[in-house]
This record gives C-alpha cells, structure tokens and sequence, in this order.
C-alpha cells in the first residue's frame, strides 16, 4: 500500500464515523476559543506595538542569540506573581509540559497521570517511558491505590510522580489538588500542575489554582499557556531554580528550537499587569459561567464540571456535529467535540464562556442551545 493509499483510507474511515476533522475560520459569536477573559476579542487596550529591532531578532535558540534581555524581565515578572524561585519561558504549553516531562522523567520512575490529561502529557510521557498509571478520572481512591503499591515496591533510586491538570479542558471541571498534593506527600510522590486553563482565571491576581490553594511550596513545577486566558503567546514553566537550571541544559523542546521573538516579550511584559488587576475580568467570566450553567441545568441538560469550560455532552459524534452545525448556522461559532479529543461516546459541544459575553448573548445561547438538542 502506498502511503498516499493509507492515509486516503485513514480519512475515509474517519468520515464514516463522522470524524473527520477541517479546518474552519472563525464566524460568528466567539464561544469556542479560551479567550476567557476577552483580550483576544479587545476587551482591554490593544497591546504596545513591539519595534522594529524586537520583531527581527531571535531567530536561534534560547541558548544562542535568541535569548533577550526582555525574557529575564518577563520570567522575573512571572517568578514574583507566583511567588516562585524560578521560571523558564517555552514556546507554547505543548512543548512545555513535552518537555519538562521528558527531560525529568527517567525510564523506571513511575508516573501517576489523569486519565484525562491533556495530550501534550501523554506525548511527554510516551517520549520517556515511565511506569505508568492512568488513574480514573479526580479519583483520589484510584489514585491512592496506586501510589500505595508503588511505595510498598519502589526500586532504589526511582522517582514517584502525579500529574494533573487544574482545570480539565473538555470537561470544565477542577482537580481537588489540596487532597492530590496531601496524598502525594504521604506516599513520597512529587506533583505537577497543568494550569493551562487556570492562569488568568483563579487566584490571587489571577496566577492559578496552585496559588490560590497555597500550595506553591508543595508542588514541583507548574505549567501555564499565554495562549488562553492570557491572550499572548508562548507559555512557562514554573518552579525552582534548580530545575530551571537542569531544563536550561536538558530539555531538546528547549534548546533544539528558535526561541520566540523578543516582540512577543513585550507582549507579556504588557499584558501581565492587566491580568493582574483584572478582578473585574474574573467576576464577569465566573458569573456568566455560572448564568449559563444554571439556566442548562433548570432546563433539564445534564451538566459536568463547575467552570467557565461548558460541556454539552451528546455521546454519539454525528448529533454532537448536528447540534454544532445548527448553533454555527445562528451566528455562534462553537465546535463539537469528537474522540479522540474526548473519550469515546461522548462526543459535546464544547462551549467556552467568556468575560465579554452579555447576559443577553449567554440566556440566548442557552435558549438555543437547549432548542438545538432537542430537535
Ligand atoms: C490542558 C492543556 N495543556 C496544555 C495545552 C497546550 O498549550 P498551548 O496551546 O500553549 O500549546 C493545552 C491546549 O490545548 C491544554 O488544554
């Protein structure tokens, strides 16, 4: 078979599942991007325009000519927001968390990851080959069955890990991450946070689910995106300078790539103090969430999670795709949701609640929604 042949067979397969993905421009009310706090769409001033001598360089890796002095200002501005020794800038929450966990992870250490993680961890994971336990879902018995028997056999030398995220993606729901760090410590087990879908969203100034909880001291790294919330891109790792100092010199996802442009950290530089004193921001989005919720569930639709991430779960692929297509054609732009991005059988529209939605844009959404479903 030739290669041309497989992949034409691969996509035939995937349309008679109703599978098959395309690329589609954005039309229509935004409800499906992680702009959650609305910068994306202007919700605060345009950013400063980076000069000329910004925009040009960087074209090396970090450890070559593209690092610039405006990283050190950015990672130091992250580091004290945080309250964290250290920060390392990457070029996107993929290449972060692929990165960290395959320069930390060893081949023997064993890895406790959320079946539900994102799929940059499972990528990181398969590069390293650790053990590894797929726990169920914010199951803290499932999880705890496996860190005990792991502890009770541990080998010399080998390293215990827990990976989450801290708020899930697809189903808009949050780790109980005080009871996974309390767990991890009794079993000697180091935690690491995916807090792409919390930056800019819970928190103290908005710096995530970690500092909210008061947990900074007690977890060994945290991940966070720009390209959510924040509205900028590029991404970082958080945690101690030593770590800092061991991806600076292991990590390929880090040395083997052209570092960002320096225009891009000016971008941050800008947006970082917004963030920060965006309280309003938060309550806006938190409330609409909570609006939309309420009006789905009085109306009878089945609801998982508690956050501004809405999943409307319909199970089989073709109706999510229907339900989509019928919202798209009322001016939303919101996507359904198929495996693999989601477990099998529960296909969804995926519906991201914003800080610039009107309380009239989210009851006639949930108006819609309901009457799209039930068509
Ligand atoms: C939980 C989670 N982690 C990491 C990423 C990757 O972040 P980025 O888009 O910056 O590569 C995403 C993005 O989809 C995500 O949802």
């Amino acid at each position: 078979m030739t290669l041309q042949a497989r992949w034409t067979e691969t996509l035939d397969g995937l349309t008679a599942q109703g599978r098959l993905r395309a690329l589609r421009l954005p039309h229509g009310i935004d409800f499906t991007s992680n702009d959650y706090l609305g910068y994306g769409n202007g919700r605060l001033a345009n950013p400063k325009v980076p000069s000329a001598e910004l925009a040009r360089t960087g074209m090396a890796s970090r450890l070559l000519r593209g690092h610039h002095a405006v990283w050190d200002e950015v990672e130091s501005e992250l580091a004290a927001w945080h309250a964290a020794e250290a920060v390392l800038m990457m070029t996107s929450g993929f290449t972060a968390n692929e990165g960290l966990l395959s320069t930390i992870v060893e081949p023997g250490d064993w890895v406790a990851t959320d079946e539900l993680n994102h799929a940059c961890i499972s990528e990181g994971l398969r590069i390293c080959r650790p053990r590894k336990f797929a726990f169920r879902h914010n199951d803290l018995n499932h999880l705890e069955d496996g860190l005990r028997a792991e502890a009770a056999k541990r080998p010399e030398g080998r390293q215990m890990l827990v990976v989450t995220e801290s708020v899930f993606s697809m189903d808009g729901d949050r780790a109980p991450l005080v009871e996974i760090v309390t767990l991890a410590e009794r079993y000697g087990a180091s935690v690491i946070v995916d807090e792409a879908h919390s930056t800019g969203c819970f928190g103290p100034r908005g710096s995530g689910c970690v500092d909210e909880l008061g947990l900074r001291s007690r977890v060994l790294a945290t991940v966070h995106t720009g390209g959510k919330a924040l509205g900028v891109t590029g991404a970082y790792i958080c945690g101690s300078r030593l770590l800092r100092d061991y991806l600076v010199n292991k990590c390929r996802h880090l040395i083997f790539t052209t570092a960002l442009p320096p225009a891009i950290g000016t971008w941050w530089i800008d947006r970082l103090p917004k963030v920060q004193s965006d309280n309003l921001g938060r309550e806006q989005l938190h409330a609409n969430a909570r609006r939309i919720r309420a009006v789905l569930i009085e109306d009878g639709l089945p609801m998982i999670g508690e956050t501004f991430i809405v999943p409307v779960v319909l199970g089989d692929d073709r109706n999510a795709v229907r339900v989509a297509t019928v919202l798209q054609t009322k001016g939303y732009d919101i996507r359904a949701i198929r495996p693999p991005s989601v477990p099998l059988g529960t296909a969804r529209l995926r519906v991201s609640i914003h800080a610039d939605h009107s309380p009239e844009m989210i009851d006639q959404l949930a108006f819609d929604i309901i009457e799209g479903v039930r068509q």
